[in-house]
């Protein structure tokens, strides 16, 4: 049986598709994981796993949860565009109690970030991960605070992060975008491996995507963890190579759709700002 960590783990988001991604393949690899969510669990309880619910929004519950965990893989959360009022609880004040637990249990943290928290440059720019943040909404917006927040922990309080921008995290590749931001359950499930196992992660950056040739992204601290995605959207191109939008602005910018919703402006803005 593959190595699991001596402490348990906390997965954060269990009853969401990832989260139950990740429980059935952790838990396959012998590990103990605490898995939360505010929704049921919809499986069967893997064995090694207790599951608790719990509003990331309730500071009290999320530090009782954490008590003894060595880990927190934080998947919970709004995981798409919402108005501001209803991502401010689960994103903003649940982020803080994810690293209040943390700091309290010199545990590390891996944030389920989002590539929607650089989601407004262009394609055409290959972008490193210490790139500016441009979110393209206020979903985008809550993951920069997130990825500041770790960085923020790990200056003034030694926590530990590793910050994931995750692309498109689904079983099949679905359009033209996807060639480029695909990230496999099986890229993702060992990048939570390494990330859980791998001695020291500072407060890294990691894009969150398989080995795409049409990538957006290059340079990051995956190697410093032992990561190395293994699948790739390229067998994919032939079939969704055309799958494109007739939106300019969804075309343009690496954030796809997310960056047309909402959207108000008359004119676009000139060429790459940066
Ligand atoms: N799937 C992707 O391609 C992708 C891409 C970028 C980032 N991410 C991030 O990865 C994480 C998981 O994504 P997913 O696709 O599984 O999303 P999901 O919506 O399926 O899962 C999120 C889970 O969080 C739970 N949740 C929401 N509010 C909560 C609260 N107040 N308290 C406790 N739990 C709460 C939901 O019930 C849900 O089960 C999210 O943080 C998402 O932003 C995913």
């Amino acid at each position: 049986m593959a190595e699991a960590p001596q402490k348990p783990v906390l997965l954060t988001g269990a009853s969401g598709a990832l989260g139950r991604v990740l429980a059935r393949n952790l838990a396959a690899q012998g590990w103990t994981l605490r898995l939360t969510d505010i929704a049921p669990f919809p499986d069967d309880v893997p064995p090694g796993c207790t599951f608790t619910p719990a509003d990331l929004d309730n500071g009290v519950d999320i530090l009782r949860l954490a008590e003894g965990c060595g880990m927190i893989l934080h998947f919970g959360g709004i995981s798409v565009e919402r108005p501001f009022e209803e991502i401010v609880g689960p994103n903003l004040r649940g982020l803080f109690h994810i690293y209040e637990a943390a700091r309290r249990e010199g545990a590390r943290v891996l944030f389920a970030s989002s590539n929607h928290s650089i989601g407004f440059h262009e394609r055409e720019v290959p972008l490193d991960d210490s790139c500016q943040f441009m979110p393209d909404g206020y979903y985008g917006l809550s993951k920069a605070y997130g990825e500041l927040m770790g960085r923020m922990y790990w200056y003034k309080h030694g926590v530990e992060s590793v910050l994931v921008r995750i692309g498109s995290s689904f079983p099949e590749v679905k359009d033209a975008r996807m060639l480029s931001t695909w990230l496999s359950y099986d890229d993702l499930t060992s990048l939570c491996v390494r990330a859980t196992l791998a001695g020291k992660t500072g407060c890294s950056v990691i894009w969150g995507a398989s080995d795409n040739a049409r990538t957006y992204w290059r340079h990051d601290a995956r190697e410093s963890i032992g990561w190395a995605p293994k699948d790739s959207a390229d067998p994919f191109a032939p079939q969704f190579a055309g799958v494109v939008s007739d939106s300019p602005i969804q075309e343009r910018y690496q954030g796809g759709a997310y960056t047309i919703m909402g959207y108000s402006r008359k004119t676009p803005p000139p060429g790459p700002l940066f």
